[in-house]
Order: C-alpha cells, then structure tokens, then sequence
C-alpha cells in the first residue's frame, strides 16, 4: 500500500520556528533580539546625529537642522521600537539568568529595569519638550508637542502654564540628567556586564542575546 503524506514533520518543524520566536528558559527568542539590537543600534544613530551636530555643525546651516532633524526621527523611531518591545517583554518571559550570584541577578534585574525607563524617557521628553512646528519623522512633517490639541488642553488651560516653562524641566532631563550622563553610564555597565559574562564568567548570556 503507497504510503500517505503525513503532515507531522512539517508541522513539527512549523511549530519549533513560532517557538523560537518568543523567548525559552534558555534563550531569548529571535523577536526580542532582533527588538533588542535594533534598539541598541538606533540609540547610536540618534547619539551621532546629536553630537554631529553639536560638535561639527555651525548654528543654522543646513547641515545643523538636517542633524536636528534626523536626531527627532531617529528618537520617535525608537519610541515606537520601545513600545512594540514591552508588548512583547510583557508576554513572554525572561530566560532564567546563567549565574546562580543573587546579587549579580539583583543588579542584572536592576540595571535591565533602569534601561527600559531611559528607552521610555528619552523619547517622552524629547517629544513632549518639542515645540517647533516644522519636526520630521523622515520624510513626514510632525506637529510639535507645543502644536497640539493635548497641549493646549492640557498644559495651558488646564496647568494654566507657557510652553517654556513646561519644556525646561523636561529638557533638563531629556539632555542634562539622563542624555549626558545616566544613559551613557547605564549602557557603558550593561556592555561592561555582557562582556564580563562572556570573557570572564565564560557563560550564555551574551550568546543568548546574539546567536544562542
Ligand atoms: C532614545 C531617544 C533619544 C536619545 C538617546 C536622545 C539623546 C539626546 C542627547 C544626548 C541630546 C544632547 C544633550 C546635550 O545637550 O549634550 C539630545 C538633545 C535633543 N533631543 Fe534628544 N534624544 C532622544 C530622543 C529625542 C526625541 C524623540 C526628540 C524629539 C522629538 C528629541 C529632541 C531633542 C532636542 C530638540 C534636543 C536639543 C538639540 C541640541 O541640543 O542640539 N530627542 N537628545
Ligand atoms: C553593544 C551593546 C550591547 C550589548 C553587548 C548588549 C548585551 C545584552 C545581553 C547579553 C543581554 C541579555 C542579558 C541577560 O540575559 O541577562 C541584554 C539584555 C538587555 N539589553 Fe542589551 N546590550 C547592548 C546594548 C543595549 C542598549 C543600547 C540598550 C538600551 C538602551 C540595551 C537594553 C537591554 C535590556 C533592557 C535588556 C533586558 C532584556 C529583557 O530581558 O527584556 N542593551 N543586552
């Protein structure tokens, strides 16, 4: 008797490439890596176009805005990436940590925790301490906050406040908290703990993230 076709194999091999997908025990799965370095790829790209144009630019040329401009986008873009990476973050779990050290885990837990506030700060303030009616997300012009039914709404009749005086603390954040020192000190560790993982722990943890 001919031999049917039997669909397990290929349903097998379907499932075992959704599994994969989202995170195990032992791995992150490939949405929260590929989520994971495009965030960390972005944030470079808004970093360059920032300091380019702080430390290579002259005020109001053409080359000053383009940099301005491309920093907004690259920032709005990594707004969207953060939040599509905590709809995922929140429904799938973290695979179990490689070191049994419960303070490294403690601090690991910690400084993961600090990252995503940054990814979700920085965007907020600089988005919401924009006041510029002409901000592009690449080729699309975007409203500034300070041009938008919830800023009148909401910061000028109801807080009864200036756009200036709403924008200062949030730019105070936005470059001189968070932008100048606490990012760069947060992601110089994590890189610093990723490595120690890998050299001097010689455990997974970065091959989980990358090809693990
Ligand atoms: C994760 C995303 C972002 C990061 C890491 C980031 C980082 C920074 C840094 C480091 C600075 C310069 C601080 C300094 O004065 O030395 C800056 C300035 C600025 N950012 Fe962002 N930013 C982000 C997103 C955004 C977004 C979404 C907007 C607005 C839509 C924005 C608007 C601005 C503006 C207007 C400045 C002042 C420009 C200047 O001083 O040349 N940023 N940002
Ligand atoms: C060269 C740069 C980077 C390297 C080598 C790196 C490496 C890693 C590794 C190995 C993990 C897994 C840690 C574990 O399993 O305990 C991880 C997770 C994480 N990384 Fe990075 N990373 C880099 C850049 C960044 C940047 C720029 C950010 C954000 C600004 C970031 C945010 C995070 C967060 C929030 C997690 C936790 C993921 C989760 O459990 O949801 N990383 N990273």
């Amino acid at each position: 008797m001919a031999r049917l076709f039997s669909p397990a194999p290929f349903v097998i091999r379907q499932l075992e490439k959704a599994v994969t997908l989202k995170n195990s025990a032992e791995n992150y799965g490939s949405v929260a890596k590929w989520l994971h370095w495009a965030t960390a790829v972005l944030f470079l790209a808004s970093y360059c176009a920032v300091y380019y144009r702080h430390w290579f630019t002259e005020n109001r040329t053409a080359e000053n805005i383009i940099a301005l401009q491309l920093h907004l986008s690259v920032g709005i873009s990594i707004g969207v990436v953060v939040f599509l990476r905590l709809l995922w973050r929140v429904s799938n779990r973290a695979p179990t940590p490689e070191s049994n050290n419960p303070l490294g885990n403690f601090m690991a837990r910690a400084g993961h925790i600090a990252l995503y506030a940054v990814m979700i700060i920085m965007p907020l303030t600089g988005y919401l301490g924009s006041g510029g009616s002409t901000n592009f997300f690449f080729l699309f012009e975007i409203p500034g906050f300070a041009d938008t039914p919830l800023f009148s709404l909401i910061v000028r009749d109801g807080l009864g406040m200036t756009f200036e005086a709403f924008e200062k603390p949030l730019d105070f954040i936005h470059k001189e908290i968070l932008g100048q020192w606490f990012a760069w000190i947060l992601i110089a560790g994590h890189i610093l703990a990723a490595l120690y993982h890998h050299y001097i722990l010689q455990d997974r943890t970065l091959q989980r993230m990358t090809t693990g």
